[in-house]
């Protein structure tokens, strides 16, 4: 019944490991200090093409044999990568389409990685021949346990194959070159195409003014999705040949969280089991990485995923690569498993001896052996993990609320020429985000197009495209007694981003009863203010100024030409309500309207805790695990409302029982549900 991500007895620990690199002498000292670290997976081969495919003709695969010999020998699983996230220098050389052009027009030279046009067919062809080969090698090696196709897809590519390419997406999604001139609005500017090869990338030679600003947003959104397209095919092909020789072993890529350039609620759907890299910065919030966890649960569908790279300390390509704190680096790890992760995960085993991620965090050092604080952390997770067994592996959470969170959306919002250049989807998302997550309320980020009925409460800020149905969707939830909450630069286009005429917002007007007539941008220095509830809060960035149309207000403007106009609303509509947020506020109006909708909705928090602490919870069959994480600097005191046991202290608490939880500590209670 609860699905695990693959054959694996416990929460999986360990991480990319490159022994390729090293002399073979080296490998059963390193083989020896993982042992100690209590690994037991290995992600092999990531970066080898060139040395499993030396020329056009020839393959050799006996280092790689005795690679994956190496890890059966000590008991250690594998997650193979298919080494095709960076061509050999002969294919370079012998076929330079293999390489990319940025979007400057510059065409690449061999170096660097994730260096090859995803609509090269030389690139195809020999990426998909190499992952056959090695799928068919492996295929009876039970020790292989999951497929890591290619690592990290991303970027673009603007050459001659991937204009061709381009205009054949565009033939399938328009058909007649009638429909695309509409859809892309091309009498503006004079514009209008008579023949499919007139079509050219839009990029700093054609419509960008820089990466971020277009002249055409329609054909800047439809690259990236042919762009994000382009790639998850590259990752398909590779799939559907590993898939044939080996149909019982699940496949992955992995992934980067709230990365912009690729549509992953599309790939999601194509993958076996979900795995990202999680690396954020010491500066960052708690929320932020908890938003990342959520976000790769949900396009997996809920099911558990696998947290395939973290660093076990610095990493190397941020300004200032500050170390982890001593107990970061296990907090974070179970963040990633209270938000579903079935893996602890790390980039890497072993600091490389040159090149740029010498200085990068490894489970083993340049001093080469176990005396380090690092490694001691590394090895007492491992230890603790071990000692979990197979409690957790599968279990799910249950969440009431849901965040909407859409790449097409966030490519529209970013693309558009005003109202503000302030304007950030992400920033948008994670005001709402956080208000739910500080106060420990279970979510769910969901796709535009996903379920509703699971739902009490759905927020879906800036909304900006609303695709074909997905009012339909919003409404039919709110007449059966849903809470919806929208903001401002919502419902104005469609999925070609022309606008919906007959006033904002759109199609969502009717159920949010309102008419947004004009939208006022504030300059980064500017605020307005609003009243809600007899507490005054700020108004930032965009006022919109509204018309009630059977919607109450909430809140009013205090100053300018539209003082005492609605800021905030609500609509009741069938059996539900809908909120309008009509500007951007500060955190403690953001963390007010969502406690007030959950005490209403009766949407409760994981836990009552102290704040800083956080709390969440996952469920197996009758099993209950609530994790708490206390991110603060201080100890701070729990009380426990169950009778209990925190798997990690090994310690039996009773109903009301109070204990303290240290500064960057992690309890993991456990109790059953009575049915
Ligand atoms: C990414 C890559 C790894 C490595 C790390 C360094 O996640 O997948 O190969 O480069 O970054 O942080
Ligand atoms: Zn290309």
């Amino acid at each position: 019944m609860w699905e695990k991500v693959w054959d694996h007895h416990k929460i999986a620990y360990g991480g990319d490991y490159n022994p390729e690199q090293w002399p073979e002498e080296t490998w059963e000292e390193d083989m020896r200090l993982l042992a100690l670290a209590h690994v037991d997976i290995l992600t092999l081969n990531v970066f080898s093409w060139a040395l499993l495919q030396p020329s056009e003709e020839e393959y050799r695969f006996e280092k790689l044999d005795k690679i994956m010999e190496l890890a059966k020998k000590h008991h250690m699983k594998v997650c193979l990568a298919t080494s095709t996230a960076a061509h050999p220098a002969w294919m370079a050389r012998k076929y330079p389409e293999v390489l990319r052009t940025d979007f400057r027009g510059i065409k690449r030279k061999f170096g660097a990685r994730h260096n090859s046009c995803p609509n090269s067919l030389v690139y195809r062809k020999y990426s998909v021949r190499l992952a056959q080969k090695l799928a068919e090698r492996y295929a009876d090696d039970e020790n292989l346990i999951a497929w890591h196709i290619s690592n990290e897809y991303g970027g673009e590519c603007y050459c001659e194959n991937c204009e061709k390419a381009f205009r054949v997406w565009l033939k399938k999604r328009y058909q007649t070159l009638e429909a695309l001139n509409r859809a892309w609005n091309t009498s503006f500017w004079g514009h209008t195409f008579y023949d499919w090869e007139e079509i050219v990338l839009p990029d700093h030679r054609t419509e960008h003014i820089d990466e971020e600003q277009t002249t055409a947003q329609t054909i800047s959104i439809d690259y990236r999705r042919f762009n994000s397209d382009s790639l998850m095919e590259c990752f398909r092909l590779e799939y559907d040949a590993v898939k044939k020789h080996t149909p019982d072993i699940p496949i992955t890529t992995n992934l980067m969280g709230t990365y912009k350039v690729l549509d992953y609620r599309k790939w999601g759907a194509s993958m076996d089991f979900i795995s990202w890299d999680n690396y954020p910065s010491n500066e960052d919030s708690f929320s932020k990485t908890a938003l990342n966890h959520d976000l790769m649960r949900g396009i997996g569908g809920g099911k558990p995923f696998v947290l395939m790279e973290q660093t076990p300390s610095q990493q190397n390509w941020q300004p200032f690569n500050a170390l982890k704190r001593p107990g970061v680096m296990r907090l974070w790890s179970y963040q990633a498993i209270a938000h579903g992760s079935d893996a602890v995960m790390f980039f890497q085993m072993k600091r490389s001896v040159g090149s740029c991620e010498k200085y990068h965090g490894a489970v083993i050092s340049h001093a080469g052996h176990e005396n380090t604080r690092v490694f001691r952390e590394v090895s007492q997770l491992g230890e603790e993990l071990e000692r979990l067994g197979g409690e957790i592996l599968g279990s799910r959470g249950t969440a009431q609320a849901a965040l909407m969170f859409d790449w097409e959306n966030w490519w529209a919002v970013e693309y558009s020429a005003g109202p503000s250049v302030s304007l950030k989807y992400l920033d948008e998302i994670m005001k709402y985000y956080t208000a739910l997550h500080t106060q420990n309320i279970p979510v769910d980020l969901i796709g535009e197009e996903d379920d509703l009925s699971k739902y009490k409460l759905v927020i879906a800020p800036v909304l900006y495209m609303t695709k074909p149905g997905v009012d339909q969707h919003i409404r039919e939830f709110i007449r059966h007694g849903g809470t919806f909450l929208t903001t401002f630069f919502s419902g104005y286009v469609d999925e070609s981003d022309l606008v919906i005429l007959g006033g904002y917002p759109g199609r969502l007007r009717d159920i949010l009863g309102i008419w947004v007539e004009e939208t006022d941008a504030l300059p980064d220095t500017k605020r307005n203010r609003f009243l809600y509830g007899g507490q005054e809060y700020s108004a930032e960035l965009l006022c919109d100024i509204i018309h009630l149309e059977g919607a109450q207000s909430l809140a009013e403007y205090q100053e300018d030409f539209y003082a005492n106009t609605a800021a905030v609303t609500c609509n009741s509509f069938g059996e539900g309500n809908a909120y309008y947020v009509g500007t951007r506020s500060e955190e403690a109006f953001y963390s007010r309207i969502v406690r007030e909708i959950c005490q209403q909705q009766q949407l409760k928090p994981a836990a009552e805790v102290p704040s800083g602490v956080e709390a969440v919870e996952r469920f197996r069959d009758k099993e209950h695990y609530l994790f708490l994480l206390n991110h603060k600097e201080e100890a701070e005191q729990i009380t426990v409302s169950k009778d209990c046991q925190d798997l990690l202290a090994g310690i039996d608490y009773q109903a009301e029982e109070q204990f303290e939880l240290p500064a960057k500590g992690v309890a993991i209670l456990k109790w059953m549900e009575r049915s």
